[in-house]
């Protein structure tokens, strides 16, 4: 008992492994770079680590998106804003006394194992490097800050950003702004733009099946739940007839076909873009084919002139704080059982490694749990972990297409029931 447990973040992720582990008797020390509680969720004037910007407010609602030892506030909306979530986070961390175990301006820049299998964590604040030793290592680092940027033919004269750096919208102001992706950051970067830019592009290299955050007047994600119980493909189908009912086709609005039934990608889920496209304030384009000065020409062969672009084209998985000869999951395969054991390593975990359709903190505590279930020895790990980490690979909850952001998606409720199954409770 009374291991020493080095968690590196205090994300939502980093401050649930925290609370379970000290539940549990453990010694746990938490680092983090930045300066409070909250990880993506504290927002910055600056590029940072936080991905947010001045206007976000979650896609997957209150309801589906609270740790269930900890609901969030009744007043809250059905979508928190960012400030609803830091302070949500942070009062979550004082009310588990986690405050004490955290180590901020702390950036982990090395973890070895050692050849009797302990860690050791090499830490940096105040301009000073330090060596820890710990008897495991929980990585809650997050995975949505290091930026994918998209290479073309050709150079682009105006500025090219990535939306990590995108915070305040006033910054495109009377500008031609072209935005890339058919993700969450793309649509509300076309639509929060759109209402101070000259004018908004958006393209997209494939169809999306983009979801209204309101459902016959319930969140999305409630909605969905309802209609859960049923078989995947019969789920697929309602689904699809319900945004058909509510958009109608993309083609109505200049936009491709999704290219496969709902699942196949990440969800993008905005209420406003279909409706911003129709009052022309965003014009769709296909894909990019080259750049040249401030124009840029598309593989329809069109061609638009553009102040800035900003390429929402997601995030690489990244743990620098390793050896990339011994763990790098930029791109391809995440061989881990349920999102967290690795095959090998029975003191190294990963919390929130995973990218659900619906929200991640709460499958971030039950991992947690289950984590210190097994560091108080109340649970075991299945002696064929790396057969289980290979029958997750070949049997995810969702066929999707093989593109980058594509490596670590689950089910929200398959996810939460297979822990719970561990967990030795029910749903
Ligand atoms: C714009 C945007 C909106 C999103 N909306 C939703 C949503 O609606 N619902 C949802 O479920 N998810 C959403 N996400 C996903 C988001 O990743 C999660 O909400 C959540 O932040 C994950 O928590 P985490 O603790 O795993 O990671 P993070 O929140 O990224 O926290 C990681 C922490 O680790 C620290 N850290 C990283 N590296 C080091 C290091 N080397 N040393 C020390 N500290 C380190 C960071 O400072 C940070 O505090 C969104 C993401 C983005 C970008
Ligand atoms: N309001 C919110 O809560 C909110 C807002 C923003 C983001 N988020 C979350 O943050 C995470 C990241 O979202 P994200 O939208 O930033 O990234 P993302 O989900 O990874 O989406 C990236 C998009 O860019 C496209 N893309 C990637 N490389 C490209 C290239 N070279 N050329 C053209 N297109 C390219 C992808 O296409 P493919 O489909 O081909 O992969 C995809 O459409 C997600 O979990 C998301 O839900 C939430």
């Amino acid at each position: 008992m009374n291991k020493k447990i080095c968690v590196i973040g205090a994300g939502p992720s980093g401050i649930t492994a925290a609370k379970n582990l000290l539940d549990a008797g453990m010694s746990v020390t938490v680092y983090d770079q930045g300066s409070e509680v909250g990880g993506n969720w504290v927002y910055t004037e600056s590029e940072g680590h936080s991905s947010v910007f001045e206007t976000t407010h979650i896609i997957s609602s209150k309801t589906l998106s609270e740790y269930e030892d900890f609901p969030m506030p009744a007043d809250y909306p059905d979508y928190p804003s960012h400030k609803h979530l830091a302070a949500y986070f942070q009062a979550y961390a004082k009310h588990f006394n986690l405050y004490p175990h955290i180590q901020f301006h702390t950036k982990v820049l090395k973890c070895t194992r050692m050849s009797e299998g302990h860690w050791e964590v090499t830490i940096s604040a105040n301009d000073t490097e330090q060596t820890q030793l710990f008897d495991a290592l929980v990585v809650c680092n997050g995975h949505h800050w290091n930026p994918r940027m998209p290479t073309y033919p050709g150079q682009f004269s105006g500025r090219f950003m990535h939306s990590h750096g995108v915070k305040r919208f006033s910054d495109f102001t009377n500008q031609r702004v072209l935005v890339i992706g058919g993700g969450n950051s793309a649509c509300d970067v076309a639509v929060e733009s759109s209402r101070v830019a000259a004018s908004v592009d958006l393209s997209w290299r494939r169809g999306y099946w983009v979801a209204p955050k309101f459902i016959m007047g319930k969140p999305a994600d409630v909605f969905s739940e309802k209609i859960n119980w049923m078989p995947q493909w019969l789920w697929q189908r309602v689904s699809a007839t319900s945004l058909r009912i509510r958009n109608g086709r993309n083609t109505l609005y200049g936009l491709p076909e999704p290219e496969g039934p709902i699942g196949f990608h990440h969800p993008t889920i905005n209420e406003d873009l279909f409706y911003t496209i129709r009052h022309g304030k965003i014009k769709p384009r296909p894909d990019i084919a080259r750049l040249e000065g401030n124009t840029v020409f598309f593989k329809d062969g069109s061609q638009g002139d553009y102040d800035t672009i900003v390429a929402c084209t997601g995030y690489i998985i990244s743990h620098p704080f390793f050896e990339k000869s011994f763990i790098d999951y930029s791109e391809g395969e995440v061989k881990l059982w349920l999102k967290m054991f690795h095959p090998d390593i029975d003191n190294l975990y990963f919390i929130g490694l995973f990218q659900p359709l619906g929200c991640i903190w709460p499958g971030s505590e039950l991992q947690s749990k289950l984590m210190a279930k097994e560091l108080s020895g109340q649970w075991k790990r299945p002696a064929n972990i790396l057969e289980l980490c290979e029958q997750e690979l070949r049997q995810p909850d969702f066929r999707q297409i093989n593109t980058p952001r594509h490596t670590i998606t689950v089910d929200y409720h398959k996810f939460r029931k297979r822990l719970l199954k561990q967990l030795g409770r029910k749903q």
